[in-house]
């Protein structure tokens, strides 16, 4: 059978994909342009996608062979997956394996802008560094700080763990009640913004969660606040952002992820103080992109084949209530 995979993927799973079937690998560094990625599909069986690729109705239509659609990445945004569901085609994702990658950058963010790493590494080099100084580059303290977590999934429970090493006092907000199993208190969001130092979110982008943090939320946190975001752009309103930042009603940011990505010349978050940008690095270690990888091969293997996709986004495909 027939499989577009539109990017080299790392690892071996492409080679174990091409025993068994006929593969075509975009060759491009960048995406296919929507119409190219609808003209590879369209004779496709399977497709294994990044979250960079727009899955929507129109490409669903236009692929009448399709039999999985396998993305490689935990969230699945970019996917119609209603859409999907319609014609019984299952998607597949890649949760699990970059819970901890994830969270290590997370922390990474905190500690960058807590302690102004970013503009101290350029401070060395811009040949500023004349003497050491009681008053040089303060920031804030991340142990026995309070940290605020949005999203009390898999990698914000990582991220509560590391804390934990770090002294913090953790609160959480969740839709769901979780079990306080890492020391965490669960309060509303607007607590959780009022009383923390820092905040880290990680929840999925839904309808409901688009522009969760906007001017009347970052309005909430305190005026030393730091915002982290390593799960979707769009879940903060970035114009909103670059002003709070530039207006001192939050301290700093740290961003993996932004609403479009990359990043345009010219947003106003390019120009805004105290904020450190990743180019959504969050799972970008060696193993764990191997990892995803595999899993991304492992659906689209288990989808040709008739089988259950064994990380599946929407069962209900399947009819058997599982
Ligand atoms: C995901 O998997 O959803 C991340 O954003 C990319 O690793």
């Amino acid at each position: 059978m027939h499989v577009f995979v539109s990017r080299t993927l790392p690892g071996d799973g492409l080679a174990r994909l091409a025993r068994e079937h006929d593969v075509e690998v975009w060759p491009g560094a960048l995406p296919p342009a929507p119409g190219e990625l609808l003209a590879r599909v369209a004779g496709a069986d399977a497709l294994i996608c990044l979250l960079t690729d727009a899955i929507d109705g129109a490409l669903i239509d236009g692929a009448p062979r399709l039999r999985a659609i396998s993305n490689m990445a935990a969230g699945y945004d970019n996917i119609d997956v209603a859409a999907a569901t319609e014609r019984r085609i299952p998607v597949g994702n890649t949760p699990g394996v970059l819970t901890e990658t994830t969270a290590d950058l997370a922390f990474a963010l905190i500690l960058a802008c807590a302690r102004r790493i970013v503009e101290a590494d350029r401070f060395v080099r811009e040949g500023r560094w004349r003497t050491w100084d009681p008053g040089l580059l303060l920031g804030h303290d991340v142990h026995g700080a309070t940290l605020g977590i949005v999203g009390f999934g898999e990698i914000g429970r990582a991220v509560a763990r590391r804390a934990r090493g770090f002294d913090m006092r953790v609160l959480y907000a969740s839709r769901t009640r979780v079990a306080a199993d890492e020391g965490a208190a669960q309060v509303d969001l607007d607590t959780l913004l009022r009383e923390s130092d820092v905040v880290s979110l990680h929840t999925p982008l839904t309808a409901e969660t688009t522009h969760l943090i906007g001017a009347r939320e970052l309005a909430l946190m305190k005026r030393t606040g730091i915002l982290v975001n390593t799960a979707r752009g769009g879940l903060v309103d970035q114009a909103a952002l670059a002003r709070a930042l530039g207006g001192g009603t939050i301290g700093a940011a740290g961003l993996d992820v932004a609403e479009v990505e990359p990043i345009p010349a010219g947003d106003p978050l390019l120009a805004a103080p105290n904020i450190v940008l990743l180019p959504h690095i969050g799972s970008a270690s060696h193993a764990t992109r191997s990892r995803m990888a595999e899993m991304a091969v492992d659906n689209c293997l288990a989808g040709l084949a008739g089988r259950r996709l064994p990380n599946c986004a929407n069962p209900e495909v399947y009819g058997d209530g599982a």
